[in-house]
């Protein structure tokens, strides 16, 4: 299929808005949706539209049950897991995180260590909950967790059970971190390992078996998925650890036996919402279609063909005078700083209202990792970051240069 082929698949790119052409640099947050996907919508209505199982059980039922279990095994093959290990549907990484640290046994768990380059939503219901459920929080800098002899130490010390936290790969500075290596550490002292995954699996393939991940959440409107709907894996070794927890109620029921005995569904079901949005699972479902039929590696070295052509036209016109580039290399996405105090919103206006032809979207203001932020960047207001995905192309990052060197000249009236 050639590139421009390719590209009309996702409508918004051959639309103009107010009269010009988008170019969407901000994957990182979500991706653009191509129209294969939105026949679900109409096709889940109109050839399945009916109850959940135990309170239907029709034909209509028992095909949409075939799907969505067709798409709990896909998500498995996807992340290379094993076809015992759990697919639980939810709506956003803060939900996968609360449903997750609600049900997590006390007993077994009583110290929830978290990285400081965690996305806030993953930090933060960690922390919050961590005081409800009366277990230990504890923050780690990334740099000892990444740093094995450092991150041995620091578990050795912890006297409780634990389940640590940590990215794959951060959305604002990204690394390709070693989680195998990660978790045997984790292993070794008893402990147990969540994933986000958020940011890597939308181009790069995981295995969650050769990871030894327990735990992992990922999205799929960041894999041109729905919005709306997130994934958290269990992996089967584990799912003792999920319980019931009676401080909140989203469990779902079996029954209520003699009015209080109240039996609990099994996983999956118990921690998903028993009538949910199956149109979004079987719209994922084609997204996965897609993503296994494509082979990752392709989607890997377009990206990072990408990023590199990006820097080395960053270097090549010496802009270091006014951006430093804060994220690094074999990465989806390139993080940028600007040397002045400057607010970098006046630069997205110019790229949004002021050029005549181009309506650039990148993402600049709140990056959504704070602790992060705050730590090691200073603050987010002079921060921009530009992310990828296959439907960019490298006239696309030539443009970009254009405007921003026609802006510093404007600015800096050189
Ligand atoms: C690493 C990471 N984790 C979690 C999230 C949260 O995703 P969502 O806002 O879709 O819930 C993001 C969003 O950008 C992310 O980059």
């Amino acid at each position: 299929m050639n590139k421009d082929t390719f590209r009309s698949f996702f409508p918004i790119l051959s639309k103009e808005i107010e009269g010009k052409k988008l170019i969407y640099f901000d994957s990182a947050c979500t991706y653009l949706k191509n129209k294969v996907s939105f026949k679900w919508e109409k096709d889940y209505y109109m050839n399945f539209s009916c109850c959940s199982w135990d309170r239907e059980p029709t034909y209509l039922w028992s095909l949409l049950y075939e799907k969505i279990t067709n798409t709990r095994n896909k998500t498995l093959d996807f992340i290379w897991a094993s076809k015992d290990d759990i697919i639980i549907f939810t709506s956003s990484a803060t939900d996968s995180i609360n449903r997750l640290i609600f049900s997590l046994d006390e007993a077994k768990i009583k110290t929830l260590v978290v990285s400081d380059l965690e996305h806030n939503s993953n930090y933060l219901p960690q922390k919050e909950l961590s005081k409800l459920k009366n277990i230990k929080f504890k923050m780690f800098s990334y740099k000892d967790i990444i740093n094995l002899d450092v991150l041995e130490k620091k578990l050795k010390n912890l006297k409780w059970d634990f389940l640590l936290s940590f990215t794959h790969s951060s959305n604002v500075i990204w690394w390709n971190f070693d989680i195998r290596k990660i978790s045997d550490v984790v292993h070794k002292y008893g402990g147990y390992l969540l994933v986000d995954d958020t940011q890597y699996i939308t181009y790069r393939k995981e295995n969650a078996v050769m990871n030894e991940i327990d735990f992992l959440v990922f999205s799929s409107h960041k894999l041109w998925g729905p919005t709306g709907l997130w994934i958290l894996y269990i992996n089967n070794k584990v799912k003792e650890l999920v319980k019931y927890s009676s401080k909140v109620w989203w469990w779902t029921i079996q029954k209520i036996k003699d009015d209080w005995i109240v039996m609990y569904k099994p996983l999956p079901d118990f921690l998903e919402w028993w009538v949910q949005n199956f149109m979004w699972i079987l719209w994922f479902n084609e997204v996965l279609r897609f993503l296994i039929k494509t082979n990752m590696s392709n989607i890997t070295n377009h990206v990072l063909s990408l990023t590199k052509y990006f820097l080395n036209k960053f270097y090549c016109l010496n802009l270091w005078k006014y951006l430093r580039v804060v994220s690094y290399e074999e990465s989806s996405l390139v993080t940028l700083q600007w040397n002045n105090w400057f607010n970098v919103i006046d630069f997205l206006q110019y790229c949004n209202y002021f050029i005549p032809n181009y309506f650039v979207a990148f993402r600049t203001w709140t990056f959504c990792s704070d602790v992060f932020i705050n730590k090691y960047l200073n603050w987010d207001k002079n921060l921009m970051r530009i992310s990828f995905w296959i439907y960019n192309t490298r006239g696309e990052i030539d443009i970009f240069f254009n405007i921003l060197l026609d802006y510093i000249k404007k600015i800096w009236k050189i």
